[in-house]
């Protein structure tokens, strides 16, 4: 690896909710910088840390057993934004443009470049900064595979195995009690860990933002098994699912965070209707975090380490306002501006969605 660029100095910054895989991809730029010879700060508590100025330096040392942890060993919150920065002023929150100190404070410390490993929201943040002047490479995050431009987001494979165990697990105790199992997962607006997991796990019914279902779908569906004598269904259902003409379920409004809306409920509302207008008993299983948590698998701990080294190169060679991405196996490098604030979804020509439909799974329309 040559170094084409003069920057000797660099920070890594992790924002948004965390994904398992990033300790795997700090360790990677951190081996792949220091290899180089340069400097490397890690940025704590994602753009709060920034505009705080908590910085940390990473060692060899300091990332030593951190590939197989979940979580973020530098801290990160989706609460932080430089450009509207909470302070308190009279015993009230107002928002601040704090995004010159937090470059000053980079600028203070030598750090010539960063390394942003977030989803959409701290991506968006990232493209701010490289427009302003901040050398940026960024990494893409994130358990909903939602980010444009790239087959594979990290932490994704993870979260598709935990709900993919979770509905092996409902699958026998639904067969036991003749249930209706609906198993609720995360993905935000998009539907991949549902489709994904769905797929995997012999769903009956996959339910995804995408496709605003109708209910008298599904319960034909569970009625066609109850005929053939299968006296259980198994139902995967996105967070941002929603019935035809019907809202999103919303958990809770919370102020002062990137993303205000905090999306859940479909599920049970879901089961209560199968179980009203079926007569089979039903239950309603929220994953939530567990998805998030914990050792990523092979395939993620693979992909972050790969997007790790490509960052750090991206750094070596001066490309700055690049994400790293995943096309055909190969990592490339996209305009961070091209993908900001930008959504990437289930599309109805989506070839595991053809699959699904072959094999019988109902989609709710
Ligand atoms: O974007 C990742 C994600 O886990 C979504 O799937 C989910 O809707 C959201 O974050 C949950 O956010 P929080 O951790 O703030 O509750």
């Amino acid at each position: 690896m040559a170094k084409l660029n003069k920057v000797k100095t660099i920070a890594i910054l992790t924002g948004g909710g965390d994904a398992p895989g990033l300790n795997a991809v700090i360790r990677a730029v951190v081996r792949t910088a220091l290899g180089q010879g340069l400097t490397v700060w890690g940025i704590k508590n994602g753009f709060g840390g920034m505009v705080e100025n908590q910085m940390i330096q990473l060692t060899d040392n300091s990332v030593a057993g951190i590939l197989p942890r979940g979580g973020t060993m530098l801290g990160t919150t989706n609460r932080d934004n430089p450009f509207s920065y909470p302070k308190k002023q009279d015993g009230k929150i107002v928002y601040q443009d704090m995004s010159v100190q937090a470059m000053d404070n980079l600028r203070q410390a030598g750090i010539e470049a960063l390394v942003v490993i977030g989803g959409d929201g701290t991506l968006k943040i990232a493209a701010e900064f490289y427009q302003m002047g901040l050398p940026v490479v960024g990494v893409p995050k994130t358990i909903d595979n939602d980010i444009p431009d790239t087959e594979r987001t990290f932490g994704f494979d993870t979260a598709v195995g935990v709900a993919t165990d979770a509905l092996d697990r409902l699958h026998t105790t639904a067969e036991s009690h003749h249930r209706v199992m609906v198993l609720e997962v995360m993905g935000r607006y998009a539907g991949w860990i549902a489709l994904h997991a769905g797929m995997a796990g012999g769903a009956d019914c996959i339910l995804i933002p995408e496709i605003p279902f109708k209910t008298d779908s599904v319960i034909a569906k569970i009625k066609e098994r109850q005929q053939r004598g299968r006296q259980f269904s198994l139902i995967v259902i996105a967070e941002g699912a929603h019935p035809q003409g019907g809202e999103i379920s919303i958990a809770r409004i919370v102020e002062g965070s990137h993303e205000k809306v905090r999306l859940g409920g479909i599920g049970e509302k879901l089961a209560r209707e199968i179980e009203e207008l079926t007569g089979m008993e039903s239950r309603c299983t929220v994953l939530g975090h567990v998805q998030r948590g914990g050792t990523p698998t092979a395939f993620d701990r693979v992909l972050s380490t790969r997007y790790g080294v490509a960052a750090a190169q991206c750094v070596l060679d001066g490309a700055f306002g690049n994400m790293v991405a995943l096309q055909k196996n190969q990592i490339i490098r996209v305009p961070i501006v091209d993908i900001a604030g930008k959504a990437n979804n289930v599309t109805s020509d989506n070839e595991l969605l053809t699959a699904g439909r072959a094999i019988g799974i109902c989609f709710g329309d």
